[in-house]
């Protein structure tokens, strides 16, 4: 850690603990200011003529298979792949995609546990983030079959650190909730910009949107950054009709002559992808490396791509979920239905693993995207507004 982050991270910690929120302003160079802000403005900030730059680290599965050797070796080649990325293009944002933990396989009570240790390359380092859930993070634990036969139930860690809790407490398995695993982050960390949405569109909780600034006052906003719960694990896999209300109204109010660009950011993608997915090789205008399996889609479309489709301020959606799926395509000429790129050694599938890339650019708006692999090549970028 530099010192610049060093101070800037105990300044943001000071803040915390009496109550302001941070903003946050990297620039290009690395160079990092704070200033101070009463919540609950969260603004990221960009200098004029410099760009701003956000790693999206998708579908990472922490905590599988805790209970082998396999399972933790994992978490620490997703950690090696989250800090390669990292170091290599010095992002001044992360989002992190859901399937942050692969809740099913955590037989401990807190999954908070392993959700803090995906997070720690990007906070270790200084750089903002935010999360949405993905179908695999608030689910309870899934008891393997083999643990039934002769070899029996593993010695299990079903204590938490925190030894005051009753028994019943520790080896209760059920999951760690969504709104949990959410206060978690935002309290343990000043680094975390995420939110746990309007109480109203319960079950549903990482709905929030963010502010990307210009550093001079007197420009308007460049963009606005919106983080939806794409559902799955407790409740099914759709955005819903309340939803769609919420971001409908909100971009009304924040961008009623929609001259702001807007990103949008979930986990599982709508049926949408399945009417831009490419057929076999992926070929112009889709941009993207591996097509290796079916869209898995959400259950139902309940509106959302209606409103995004008519907002000509919407220039992409960026989704994880399918694991052997890369690419880019536009949808109706309007926006780009984008994936991520895998980027966790958990979960299925092995295709080599990497991050996304995406780069904000104001005056003139530009959002441009790549990929940057694990052993450190770059493929499919792809100018997706200018
Ligand atoms: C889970 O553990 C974290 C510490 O890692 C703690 O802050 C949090 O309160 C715990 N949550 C629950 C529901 O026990
Ligand atoms: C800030 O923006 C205003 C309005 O566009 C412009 O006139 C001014 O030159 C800008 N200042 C800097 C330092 O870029």
């Amino acid at each position: 850690m530099s010192l610049k982050r060093l101070i800037l991270s105990l300044l943001c910690q000071l803040m915390l603990i009496f109550g302001f929120e941070a903003v946050v302003n990297r620039h290009g160079g690395g160079r990092s200011t704070v200033a101070l802000r009463m919540p609950p403005a969260k603004h990221l900030q960009v200098e004029p003529g410099a760009s701003f730059k956000i790693a999206l680290f998708a579908d990472l599965h922490f905590g599988e298979n805790a209970w082998t050797d396999w399972g933790p070796q994992q978490d620490v080649n997703s950690i090696k792949v989250m800090s390669f990325v990292l170091d290599k293009e010095n992002p001044d944002f992360v989002v992190y995609l859901g399937d942050v933990v692969t809740a099913n396989n955590v037989p401990i009570a807190n999954a908070s546990l392993y959700w803090d240790q995906a997070i720690s390359p990007t906070s270790a380092r200084g750089i903002p983030y935010a999360s949405v859930f993905g179908n695999h993070d608030d689910a309870p634990f899934v008891w393997p079959i083999e643990w039934f036969s002769a070899t029996g139930v593993p010695p299990l860690r079903c204590s938490s650190a925190d030894s005051s809790s009753n028994d019943n407490d520790e080896c209760n398995f059920l999951g760690t909730t969504r709104l949990e695993l959410m206060k978690h982050e935002i309290a343990s960390d000043s680094f975390s910009l995420s939110e746990d949405g309007p109480r109203y569109l319960w079950p549903s909780v990482s709905n929030y949107v963010l502010q990307l600034s210009s550093s001079n006052n007197s420009q308007p906003p460049v963009a606005f950054l919106y983080f939806l719960d794409s559902g799955g694990g407790s409740y099914p896999e759709v955005i819903s009709s309340a939803q769609t209300q919420w971001f409908k109204s909100k971009s009304l109010e924040i961008n009623s002559d929609s001259r702001v660009p807007e990103i949008i950011f979930w986990h599982i993608p709508s049926k949408a992808y399945n009417e831009v997915a490419p057929w076999f090789a992926i070929h112009k205008p889709c941009v993207g490396s591996i097509n290796k399996e079916k869209v898995a889609a959400q259950e139902a479309e309940m509106g959302l791509m209606k409103i995004l489709e008519e907002r000509t301020s919407v220039k992409a959606v960026f989704v994880g979920h399918n694991h052997g799926l890369d690419w880019c395509c536009p949808y109706k000429n309007k926006l780009w239905l984008c994936y991520a790129r895998h980027t966790g050694y958990g979960g299925y599938g092995n295709w080599a693993r990497g991050v996304r890339l995406v780069e904000i650019t104001p005056q003139p708006f530009s959002l441009k995207s790549w990929i940057r692999m694990e052993d450190g090549a770059v493929h499919s970028e792809i100018i997706l507004s200018s």
